[in-house]
């Protein structure tokens, strides 16, 4: 079988080659490296450390590093992030999520009246959780790390240091960003941290070079003790926020078991709880299977996209009332991803009519900016990493004497029952804000496995949407058989219960395909979400792409 003949004949055959799978041939071993990476310069760096021998966990901490430099939309270690790893046949998850510091409360964003105070949790100081980044590198380092600390570290170092060429891309990002905090009168030192970010010029950072260096020299200590928490704690108590010196000291970055399930011939390994993603993606995959017609159906066609709404709003409902943190809130995974549960949530499905939102409610009765990349080595092991601040630039909030931006995490969490955030998810009481509990998250780095060989690297940005990007990446590439570029470049499309029968996709679906959901009831909400950046293991062969959209570089050495 041709594997990369196009896409409009992909599709035009899709249901004849249902049966078949761009994987069905026997795994084979792998003996290239491929880097999927947000941009150029994280992708050169991890290149060169998979070049020294370094294994792709080694790759990845240098590329998250890297990205706190280069990316400072999304990449940080002001924020935090899931890192799945299969390594020497063995899955590892490293969660590395922010947490509610000691001071939250579940009510902290309510004012007198009980209504939510618009922003709080997501502009400025009271909008972070405790930044989690540094700890979940040195936890992924000490268990999987080959290459020394300080080497995986000193790329990032040097790019602070001695500057990067900002790219036009980013340069514009940030004009409009200041633009927006100066007009909210919001802005807290991010307009002067980036006074000097210009298109094609190089930008230096020297206080981030100094926090980065003393993270290089001192490992995590670096930066949850001594002078860097100071800076920290300091500047957060001068504005008013509530994260001090113990909590920075206090967080903990956890290995915790992947999700694996069999699907479709392949091993899924896959993000848990504090992530909905893992559990939601299976719960569509399963769901898709069971009620898919039997002669398939075309990729992106209404019926196709009918049918997915349908199970989104079963999952998100789910989502809304039964996921938060494991460590807070017991969270039936079994339960929620049981095919038996999974058949009684998807039976009434009509593959012609929209279910009213309001009859969809929770099944069982007894989360826009982040940054993904993908890397695989010549051993075979893979790292799926997803990290974020949450919203481009997280709160806006640059640390004063440290150079980095928080996260605004904080808005992950459910402020009030039944209340959207900023992604218009809801949420109840698993996931409240409790001091220590981490955010609800929809990141959900992924990995594909065929007789425990590497098939499939994927992840996402892009909030609550990133569980559509992650499952509809997997049905393409083992559906409809498209390459790794296909993959990340066709257009996708959510829908998550609320609002309303509104599917948000990409712009590039057909016309008459539009045009039917909106006959069927639906509104189209066309926007893009979402940078991915997958590679997929072809008979031995590896094929990476990054999406066009974003400023991401892949390849395969
Ligand atoms: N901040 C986006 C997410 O974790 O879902």
């Amino acid at each position: 079988m041709n594997l990369f003949i196009s896409r409009s004949k992909l599709i035009a055959k899709s249901i004849l080659i249902l049966q078949l799978s761009v994987f069905s041939v026997t795994a084979e071993q792998i003996t290239q490296s491929a880097v999927a990476m947000p941009d150029a310069f994280s992708a050169q760096a991890a290149k060169s450390i998979l070049e020294q021998g370094g294994n792709a966990v080694d790759a990845a901490i240098t590329a998250q590093f890297v990205l706190a430099v280069t990316l400072p939309e999304a990449g940080n270690i002001g924020g935090g992030g899931f890192m799945l790893i299969h390594k020497d046949g063995q899955g590892d998850f490293i969660d590395y999520r922010e947490t509610a510091p000691n001071a939250a409360h579940r009510d902290m964003y309510l004012d007198e009246q009980d209504e939510v105070i618009a922003n709080k949790s997501i502009y400025g100081i009271h909008a972070s959780g405790v930044p989690g980044s540094v700890a979940g590198m040195w936890l992924a380092h000490k268990k999987h790390g080959t290459l020394a600390w300080k080497t995986l570290l000193q790329p990032a170092v040097t790019l602070a240091e001695q500057g990067f060429v900002v790219p036009p891309k980013l340069a514009q990002q940030i004009t409009q960003y200041i633009t927006e905090l100066k007009n909210n009168d919001i802005d807290v030192n991010f307009g002067d941290y980036f006074a000097t970010a210009t298109a094609n010029k190089v930008f230096k950072q020297p206080q981030l070079a100094t926090t980065l260096k003393r993270i290089r020299d001192e490992g995590q200590d670096g930066f949850y003790k001594g002078e860097t928490a100071n800076i920290i704690a300091k500047f957060i108590h001068q504005h008013g926020g509530i994260i001090n010196q113990d909590d920075l000291k206090n967080y903990t970055a956890k290995s915790r078991t992947p999700i694996t399930a069999n699907w479709n011939g392949y091993q899924v390994l896959t993000s848990p709880p504090p992530s909905s993603g893992g559990i939601a993606i299976l719960q569509w995959l399963k769901m898709y299977e069971l009620q898919k017609p039997s002669t398939g159906l075309v990729h992106n066609s209404t019926q196709y996209i009918h049918l997915l709404a349908e199970i989104g709003k079963r999952v998100f409902a789910d989502r809304a009332e039964y996921l938060g943190d494991p460590d807070f809130y017991t969270v039936p995974v079994n339960a929620l991803t049981n095919i038996d549960y999974l058949k009684k949530r998807s039976n009434d499905i009509s593959l012609t009519t929209i279910t009213s939102t309001e009859s969809i409610n929770p099944g069982l009765h007894e989360s826009e900016q982040t940054t993904h990349f993908s890397i695989v080595d010549k051993m075979g092991n893979a790292v799926a990493n997803t990290t974020t601040i949450n919203l481009p630039f997280g709160s806006g909030v640059v640390v004063e004497g440290a150079g980095f931006i928080l996260n605004n995490e904080m808005d992950d969490f459910s402020a009030k029952p039944g209340v959207m955030n900023v992604f218009g998810a809801i949420g109840g009481k698993a996931n409240e804000i409790q001091p220590h509990k981490r955010m609800l998250s929809s990141m959900t780095p992924t990995i594909l496995l065929k007789n425990n060989t590497v098939k499939m690297v994927t992840g996402s940005p892009g909030g609550t949407t990133i569980i559509s990007s992650v499952y509809e990446s997997i049905l393409n590439a083992v559906e409809f058989n498209m390459s790794a570029d296909e993959v990340v470049n066709s257009p996708r499309f959510h829908h998550q219960l609320w609002p309303k029968n509104v599917i948000r996709a990409h712009s590039g679906l057909e016309s008459s395909v539009k045009a039917q959901l909106i006959k069927m009831g639906y509104t189209l909400d066309e926007r893009h979400f979402g940078d991915m950046h997958v590679i997929i293991n072809n008979a031995g062969k590896l094929d990476a792409a990054s999406e066009k959209t974003g400023r991401g570089v892949s390849s395969v050495f």
